[in-house]
This record gives C-alpha cells, sequence and structure tokens, in this order.
C-alpha cells in the first residue's frame, strides 16, 4: 500500500523536547513502529526565546538512525542563518518565525531553494493579516497555540477563534494546499475539537509523553485526530 503524502494528511507530531533524552534513540523507534511519520523538533536559540534545546548534531545522529520525517521549528532570531545546517534528508519541513525575519519572502524562499517545505509560525498575539502577501510563498503555516519556547503550558483559549480563521484563509487564499500546524497544550482533551477546526498537523509534547506507554498514546491520538479533521483541500 502506498501512504499518501504526509503534507495531505492529518499527521499527531510528537515533540522531541519531552523526550526521556537518556532513551532519545529508543523513544523514536517506538513512535515509529506506532506509526508516527513525522517528529516536531523545537531548536531554540536564548534569545528569540528564553530557552535553549539541541542543535544540528543531535538531529544528525537520529537522521541516521530513523526513517522519520523532521518538522523543523527554529526559534531563532537570524533563521536564515540555519537554512543549510538543517538540511538533512529526512527535513520535511522548515519553519521560521514571522517574528523573528525581516526579509520572510527571502527566507521562506532560501528553504524552498533546498527543497523543503518553507513554514512559517505566528505567536499567539501576532495577527493572520502578516500573511497577506506571503500566500504563494508559505507551505506550511504554524499557529502557536502557547508562547514558544516551553513544553507542557496551558493552551490559549483565544487561539480556537485564530485556527478556525486560518483555515478560512488557507481555503480562500490557497485552494487548502498550505498546511495548518498547531504546537502548544495539544492534548487528548482538546486535538478533536482543533481538528475539526481544520488544524491538520498537531504537535503534541507533554500530554503524550507523561501518559504511559508512548506507542499506545500516539495512536490513540493519531485515530481520535483522523476521525475529526476536516481537511481545507475542496
Ligand atoms: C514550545 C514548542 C512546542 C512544545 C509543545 O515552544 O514549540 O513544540 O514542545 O509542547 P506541549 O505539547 O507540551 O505544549
Ligand atoms: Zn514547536
Amino acid at each position: 500500500m502506498t501512504s499518501q503524502p504526509v503534507e495531505q494528511t492529518f499527521q499527531v507530531l510528537p515533540s522531541l523536547l519531552s523526550s526521556d533524552f537518556f532513551r532519545l534513540g529508543e523513544q523514536v523507534r517506538e513512535l515509529e513502529s506506532a506509526g508516527c511519520r513525522v517528529l516536531h523538533l523545537d531548536i531554540m536559540d536564548g534569545h528569540f526565546v528564553p530557552n535553549l534545546t539541541f542543535g544540528p548534531p543531535v538531529i544528525k545522529s537520529l537522521a541516521e538512525g530513523t526513517d522519520l520525517l523532521f518538522d523543523i521549528h527554529l526559534m531563532v532570531t537570524r533563521p536564515d542563518d540555519w537554512t543549510e545546517a538543517f538540511d538533512f534528508p529526512n527535513t520535511r519541513c522548515l519553519t521560521i518565525h514571522a517574528e523573528a525575519g525581516y526579509h520572510l519572502h527571502r527566507s521562506l524562499q532560501k528553504i524552498r531553494d533546498c527543497g523543503k517545505m518553507a513554514g512559517l509560525a505566528l505567536n499567539p498575539a501576532t495577527p493572520l493579516d502578516v500573511l497577506d502577501y506571503l500566500w504563494p510563498n508559505l507551505d506550511l503555516l504554524l499557529i502557536m497555540t502557547v508562547n514558544p519556547g516551553f513544553g507542557g503550558q496551558r493552551f490559549i483559549e483565544t487561539s480556537r477563534r485564530k485556527i478556525a480563521r486560518a483555515a478560512e484563509l488557507i481555503r480562500e487564499r490557497s485552494d487548502g494546499r498550505v498546511v495548518l500546524e498547531i504546537d502548544g497544550g495539544v492534548g487528548a482533551d482538546n486535538l478533536a475539537e482543533l481538528a475539526g477546526l481544520g488544524a491538520q498537523w498537531t504537535v503534541v509534547g507533554n500530554s503524550l509523553y507523561t501518559h504511559g506507554d508512548l506507542a499506545e498514546g500516539h495512536r490513540r491520538l493519531q485515530t481520535l485526530g483522523e476521525r475529526a479533521w476536516k481537511p481545507n483541500r475542496p
């Protein structure tokens, strides 16, 4: 059976930030065996966000041991400096923050030139208007549903309205082509509802890694989301 490209399907993306770093490789394999297809990797620089995580050497080691695709979320100032550094064969998408880039058309084009999906992330307080002149240059829109920097934060309630409006805009302005991703505070209690609003890739960190069996937890959330997902493609 040939599986559909991930950008046309609903996906639960485990956030590596919540892993047990002592068992990193082992946990990635557990997820792979559960049918997970894309991992979410949070790169933080201690400037754009008040935290540090991991960088290219750690991701390079992972790339050598797994076929999972990587969705790389760059929470860094000067994102253009890092495009090539994360250009691994596993990397499907590189996402930069609208608040961190001065020349967004150029930054997104640089990502596409590497053959990756170009993603743009918006902090919870950043309005969707920033996208107005960018639709043709975008492959993925990441709506942050917490302020970036840490796992385990509470979902910001006003994000519901933003997700619903983003889904509408994706239908109107990109014919459903752009992937709508959400990140922060998502779990079994709200995932189905958010997928029903049009969220297509849902990042899940704390609520997945802290509740028992990882593989089983992933399968459960994936099924929940697939049932509820309302595709934005016509
Ligand atoms: C936060 C990160 C998220 C985080 C999500 O800045 O971008 O990807 O890992 O974790 P949870 O699901 O725990 O909010
Ligand atoms: Zn993230």
